[in-house]
């Protein structure tokens, strides 16, 4: 049985998260996640606080294991979503683009643990100094926002210079990207677009067969002249973003063009003109599965893989 620090640290069965994604990660993804046995994450996303409130409530309804909120933390409103995750009490919350350092202790005094998404050594270095239970090294290969390193060279490098257990995302769908993940010195995985293309997963269905058709070159990342790469299935509306950067358009113009895209792609399937985003993994993707499946297949294969390998070991 593949077991690691992090199962202990959050009282689950497998190392494997659910990473939290905005308009893609609603209770019902996360409680099945949760009840097969790894970390299902809510993705706060931009929801007002009552919304966020009636998701954790459901997905408490949903299972009695633990699971997460994933919180967006430049939102202007993000103390009251704070609050929010605070007085309903989760286990977990991991935070997305911004510093987790003003909240942890807020969060620890409830008894949450507090898991940072991080895109460089620097601010793993940071977060784990502010008290960060562990972290979340989630590499360019990665759907939506992204950083600048690969998870290739980005989880070991925070692996050596941090003490908390790391969790590698980006680009891992299968138990080849598991067993990887481990060699580089991660505790355990988070998948995003794995987990969109599962039967639980609530986005339009077009989103879930655009990454079941796509293949390894499918994705592109717009929005690089904003500060805040994202990493999308390329549709016309991708060409549009790249269409802004060749005329050197004013950041004004991605802002506006951006309005409602996510929405558009998770609940209306506007697979021209929303933001399907994916990571490049996409490619190995070839049908929806049940979240069970999903989790038993790659525990299953990893732990299969590993002690095959071993025997090479003489
Ligand atoms: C549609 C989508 C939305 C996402 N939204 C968020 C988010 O709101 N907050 C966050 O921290 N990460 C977000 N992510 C990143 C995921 O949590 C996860 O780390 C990433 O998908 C892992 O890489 P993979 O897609 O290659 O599995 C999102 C990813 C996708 C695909």
């Amino acid at each position: 049985m593949l077991k690691s620090p992090i199962c202990e640290l959050i009282g689950i069965q497998y190392p494997i998260f659910q990473g939290g994604m905005a308009w893609a990660s609603d209770y019902n993804l996360a409680s099945a996640v949760s009840n097969a046995g790894g970390l299902g994450i809510i993705g706060a996303g931009q929801m007002p606080p009552d919304l966020l409130v009636k998701q954790i409530r459901l997905a408490k309804e949903n299972t009695d294991k633990p699971f997460g909120v994933n919180l967006i933390l430049y939102l202007s409103y993000i103390n009251e979503l704070v609050d929010a995750v605070i007085s309903e009490g989760v286990s977990v919350v991991t935070t997305g683009a911004g510093n987790a350092g003003p909240f942890i202790k807020k969060f620890h005094d409830a008894g949450i643990k507090v898991i940072p998404v991080i895109p460089a050594v620097a601010l793993a270095k940071r977060m784990e100094k502010a008290g960060a239970d562990a972290l979340i090294a989630e590499g360019m290969e990665s759907g939506g926002h992204i950083g600048e390193s690969t998870t290739m060279t980005l989880v070991p490098q925070v692996a050596e210079n941090v003490g908390i257990p790391v969790i590698a995302a980006g680009g891992i769908a299968d138990f080849r990207g598991f067993a990887a993940a481990l060699c580089l010195g991660a505790s355990g995985i988070q998948m995003g677009t794995r987990f969109i293309a599962t039967k639980e997963c609530n986005v339009h269905q077009n989103w879930k067969n655009m990454i079941i058709k796509a293949s390894d070159r499918d994705t592109v990342i717009t929005g690089r002249p904003t500060g805040h790469p994202v990493r999308v299935l390329k549709n016309k509306l991708s060409k549009q973003f790249l269409e802004l950067e060749e005329k050197c358009a004013d950041i004004k113009e991605y802002e506006e063009l951006g309005i409602g895209k996510l929405k558009a792609a998770a609940i209306d399937g506007d697979s021209e003109y929303g933001s399907m985003m994916s990571g490049q993994i996409a490619g190995i993707i070839k049908e929806e599965k049940s979240v069970k499946d999903v989790i038993e297949e790659i525990m299953q294969q990893t732990e299969d893989f590993i002690n095959n390998f071993l025997k090479f070991v003489l």
